[in-house]
C-alpha cells in the first residue's frame, strides 16, 4: 500500500479500479458497441476462416505487463490483433463441429451480465436467482419435460453430461458412494451403456466420476449410425450374469458424427424394465422439439431420468451455457449437496435466495449466464426459434438432396437432422485415394475462406461434415460449398491417383 505524502502511517491513499475519468469509458464503450455490431453486421464479408498472422502471434509473446496502459491503446490492439480472428462460428459458412451462432442482441445481455457481475449463487435473493430458475422452468417446457424436475446452466454439454452421469451414479449405487468412493472390490461394479457414436465427455465424465474407464460398454451402431438395442439387451444381460451392476443407460438425441438420434422410447422402455437410470445427451438434437414439423424426431426425450443439451448451440446463446434437467429434485441434490456454515440460508436478507444452486453442480460462484437465454427469448419468442431450427434442418435435406444427385459427390451417411456428411469421388472409375484427396479438399475450403465445416472418419472412411446450427446460413451457402469441394476435387484429383 502506498503511504501519503505526509508519512503519516495511518493514512493511506485509497484507490480503486475504477476509472478516474467515467466520460472518457463512456466514450470508449460507445466507440466498441458500435465496432460490435458493424463487425457482426458485416460478417459475410469476411472469409469463413483466416489464420492468425505472424504480428498477432507475436503480441501472445509479450512479457506481463505489470504497468498501466491507456484503456484506449489497450483496445486498440484487440481490434486490430484479436478481434479479426475469432473462431468465426458467428460466420454464415461456418459449420464446424457444432459450433453455434450466438445472436446480435446478446451483446446487450453482456453489458448486463458484466456490469451486474452478478454471483448467480441462487441462494442470494437477487434477480439472477429468479432469472436462472424461470429460465430452468420455460426450458422444461419447451422440452416436454417434468415440471417438478430440477436443473443448473452449466458451461456446456460436457458438464451437462457430468453432473447428469453423476446422479446416475450416487443413485443407482447399492452403497454410498459419496462416502466410500466406488468400491469393486466389495460391490458389484457400475455398468454404464452408450453407443460407440456418443460424445467423448461422456467416457470423460466416467473416468472422472471413478468409475473407470471399464464401466463404460460402448454398444455398436447400426447402418443409420443409432444404437444397436438388440446388442445393448444382450450386454445387459450378460453383464448382469458377471455379477456386474447395469446401472445407466446413455442415450443420444443427435450424435456429434452424424446427428443420429438413438430410439428413445425404446431405451426408456428397457431402462424400466432393467431397474436402470436413462441419461440423454441431447446437446443439440433436443431443441428440434421446438420445430412443430420435427419436433417427433425426438419423441421419449421428455422420460429421460436426466437431459443435458446446450443452449449455445442449437439455441443459438452465445457461448456458454448449456443445461442439466434431473427428474424430481432429490436425485440431484443427493448427488451434490454440501452446505457449510458460510452458507447456510437466511429467513430474511440476502441469503434468503430460492435454493442453493451449488447443491445441484460442481460450481458454487457462476456468472449469470442465465440472461442471454432469458432476454433473447423474450425478444424473439420460443415460436421464431422453432422455425429457425426448422430451417437448419431444411437446409441440411437441401444440401443431402444436392450431393445425392450428384455423381462427383458421395454421402457417407443418412442425414438424421441437421448434419450432412460426404466426400469428392471425382468422375466415374476414377482410381483415387478418397481419404487424402478429401482431407486436402477440406483444409484448401478452409483456407481459402470458402467455408468451414470440419472433418470426421465413418465407417474407416474421411468425411467432410456440415453441421448447421447457424441462423445466418442460406442455401447459396451451401450452393458455394459444394461448387468450392467440386472444383477443389477436381484440380486436386490428379494428385492423388491410387
Ligand atoms: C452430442 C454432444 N454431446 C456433448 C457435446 C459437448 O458439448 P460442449 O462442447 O458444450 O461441452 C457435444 C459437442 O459438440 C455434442 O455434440
Amino acid at each position: 500500500m502506498r503511504k501519503t505524502s505526509d508519512s503519516n502511517p495511518r493514512h493511506f491513499d485509497e484507490r480503486s479500479l475504477d476509472p478516474d475519468d467515467w466520460e472518457g469509458l463512456r466514450s470508449l464503450g460507445h466507440q466498441v458497441l458500435d465496432d460490435m455490431i458493424d463487425y457482426l453486421h458485416s460478417v459475410r464479408e469476411r472469409p469463413a476462416w483466416q489464420p492468425l498472422p505472424k504480428q498477432a502471434k507475436t503480441l501472445f509473446e509479450e512479457t506481463l505487463p505489470t504497468a498501466a496502459s491507456p484503456r484506449d491503446d489497450v483496445y486498440a490492439t484487440v481490434k486490430e490483433h484479436i478481434l479479426p480472428f475469432p473462431t468465426n462460428n458467428i460466420h454464415p459458412r461456418f459449420w464446424s463441429w457444432v459450433g453455434g451462432t450466438g445472436t446480435p442482441t446478446q451483446l446487450i445481455a453482456d453489458m448486463v451480465i458484466s456490469a451486474m457481475n452478478s454471483g448467480s449463487l441462487g441462494m442470494d435473493e437477487v434477480a439472477s436467482s429468479h432469472v436462472e430458475l424461470q429460465l430452468l422452468n420455460w426450458l422444461k417446457l419447451l422440452l416436454d419435460y417434468p415440471e417438478d424436475a430440477s436443473g443448473l446452466l452449466v458451461s456446456g454439454g460436457s458438464m451437462a453430461n457430468f453432473v447428469g452421469l453423476a446422479v446416475a451414479r450416487t443413485h443407482i449405487a447399492t452403497y454410498d458412494v459419496r462416502d466410500t468412493g466406488i468400491d469393486v472390490r466389495a460391490h458389484p461394479r457400475l455398468i454404464y451403456y452408450a453407443s460407440t457414436e456418443a460424445h467423448s465427455s461422456v467416457k470423460k465424465a466416467i473416468e472422472l466420476l471413478g468409475l473407470g474407464a471399464k464401466s463404460l460398454h460402448l454398444i455398436p451402431v447400426r447402418d443409420d449410425f443409432t444404437i444397436d438395442v438388440g446388442a445393448l439387451k444382450a450386454a445387459i444381460d450378460s453383464d448382469r450374469k458377471a455379477g456386474h451392476l447395469p446401472a445407466c443407460i446413455v442415450a443420444t438425441a443427435g450424435t456429434v458424427n452424424t446427428g443420429a438420434i438413438d430410439p428413445l422410447e425404446v431405451l426408456a422402455d428397457l431402462a424400466h424394465e432393467e431397474d436402470m437410470w436413462l441419461h440423454t445427451d441431447a446437446a443439440f438434437g433436443g431443441f428440434s422439439k421446438l420445430s412443430n414439423q420435427s419436433r417427433d424426431r425426438v419423441k421419449g426425450l421428455e422420460r429421460a431420468d436426466s437431459l443435458a443439451f446446450d443452449l449455445h448451440k442449437w439455441l443459438y446463446v452465445q457461448y456458454d451455457c448449456g443445461c442439466v434437467l434431473i427428474q424430481g429434485d432429490k436425485p440431484h441434490r443427493e448427488t451434490f449437496s454440501v452446505v457449510p456454515s458460510y452458507l447456510l440460508p437466511a429467513e430474511r436478507g440476502l441469503a434468503s435466495g430460492p435454493l442453493n444452486f451449488s447443491e445441484y453442480g460442481v460450481q458454487l460462484s457462476r456468472s449469470f449466464r442465465a440472461l442471454r437465454p432469458w432476454m433473447a427469448l423474450k425478444t424473439e419468442g420460443a415460436d421464431r426459434y422453432g422455425e429457425q431450427i426448422e430451417q437448419n434442418i431444411q437446409q441440411a435435406k437441401y444440401l443431402n438432396d444436392k450431393i445425392v444427385a450428384d455423381a462427383q459427390l458421395e454421402l457417407l451417411a443418412p442425414t438424421a437432422l441437421n448434419i450432412v456428411n460426404f466426400r469428392y469421388v471425382g468422375t466415374p472409375n476414377s482410381a483415387l485415394d478418397l481419404d487424402k484427396l478429401n482431407a486436402e479438399i477440406l483444409l484448401l475450403i478452409q483456407e481459402r475462406g470458402i467455408a468451414a465445416p470440419s472433418s470426421t472418419i465413418l465407417n474407416g472412411h474421411f468425411s467432410i461434415r456440415v453441421a448447421i446450427c447457424n441462423h445466418r446460413s442460406r442455401r447459396s451457402d451451401f450452393d458455394a460449398l459444394v461448387d468450392g469441394v467440386i472444383s477443389i476435387g477436381a484440380e486436386l484429383a490428379p494428385n492423388f491417383t491410387a
